[in-house]
């Protein structure tokens, strides 16, 4: 087993209003800033309240954005960049999640230019992959994982690894979460063999883009009906390296209480 620091993020969807998301997210902050933490925990806020959350941190809750453009600034109504993003103390973001491919028109290659933007910015960059349970059963899940990365990496524009990796080796800039499309909030979680088989492509895949170190340093964080009854399974496998959790993030007490177990 490696040196990867464990990353639990709550992912907050488009759920909850200002006093809700402000209340909740001190109440865990709160609940956190108690503990001897060796794992990060963070929430991926809806876009709206991150200015507010940003200064209930605590500086022990990483604050996430659901999405950034690639453009420092411009014409894209709607859109939210990432120096914005900077300027509120936000440290990373989810990119492409599979809500925003299916939903939004997310591609590789769009998804591709926004790690590339967050990454020169410096801050972390979660991009998210995973397979229908149509391409599973037709037997693609290799080929649908690989070149997901493959073609996100080319559109980052980003050149070598080390910029990948950023300047603290133990918060690497880029993270993936393998997020099975059939498990995301179907309450039907992939089993822990399932998840471990696709971490693992997407490490040797790293190894091969990249080199052994550099895919040895880099989190995996597993996404799909992700619940306190099942996250320490996952987090026992070698190649999981945290979670990526939707419905069950909601609440700050039960968020909190699935945290503990990785700790
Ligand atoms: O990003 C997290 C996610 O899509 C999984 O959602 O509700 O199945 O934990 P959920």
């Amino acid at each position: 087993q490696t040196t990867r620091k464990k990353i639990i993020i709550g992912n907050w969807k488009m759920f909850k209003d200002v006093t809700s998301a402000s209340a909740d997210f001190s109440n865990f902050s709160n609940l956190i800033a108690n503990q001897n933490l060796n794992i990060e925990v963070g929430i991926a806020a809806p876009s709206v309240f991150l200015s507010e959350l940003s200064g209930r941190t605590q500086n022990v809750v990483t604050l996430f954005a659901q999405n950034a453009h690639w453009a420092n600034d411009g014409a894209f109504t709607g859109e939210i960049s990432v120096p914005m993003l900077k300027s509120i103390r936000v440290k990373g973001s989810l990119v492409a999640h599979s809500e925003r491919r299916q939903m939004f028109g997310e591609t590789n290659i769009s998804s591709g230019a926004r790690v590339g933007a967050l990454i020169r910015s410096g801050m972390k960059a979660v991009l998210c992959i995973g397979e229908t349970l149509e391409q599973r059963e037709k037997g693609k899940l290799h080929e649908v994982l690989t070149t997901q990365l493959e073609e996100a990496f080319i559109a980052s524009e980003i050149k070598s690894a080390s910029e990948f990796l950023g300047s603290d080796p133990k918060n690497p800039l880029l993270s993936i979460a393998y997020e099975p499309v059939w498990a995301i909030g179907t309450g039907k979680a992939a089993t822990s063999v399932e998840a471990q088989e696709a971490h693992s492509i997407i490490r040797e895949f790293l190894s091969s883009y990249f080199d052994k170190e550099t895919s040895s340093k880099l989190q995996i964080l597993y996404g799909g009906s992700v619940k306190l009854n099942n996250v320490q399974e996952y987090m026992s496998c070698p190649d999981i390296d945290g979670a990526l959790v939707g419905g069950a993030s909601l609440n700050p007490k039960d968020f909190y209480d699935l945290c503990m177990k990785c700790n």
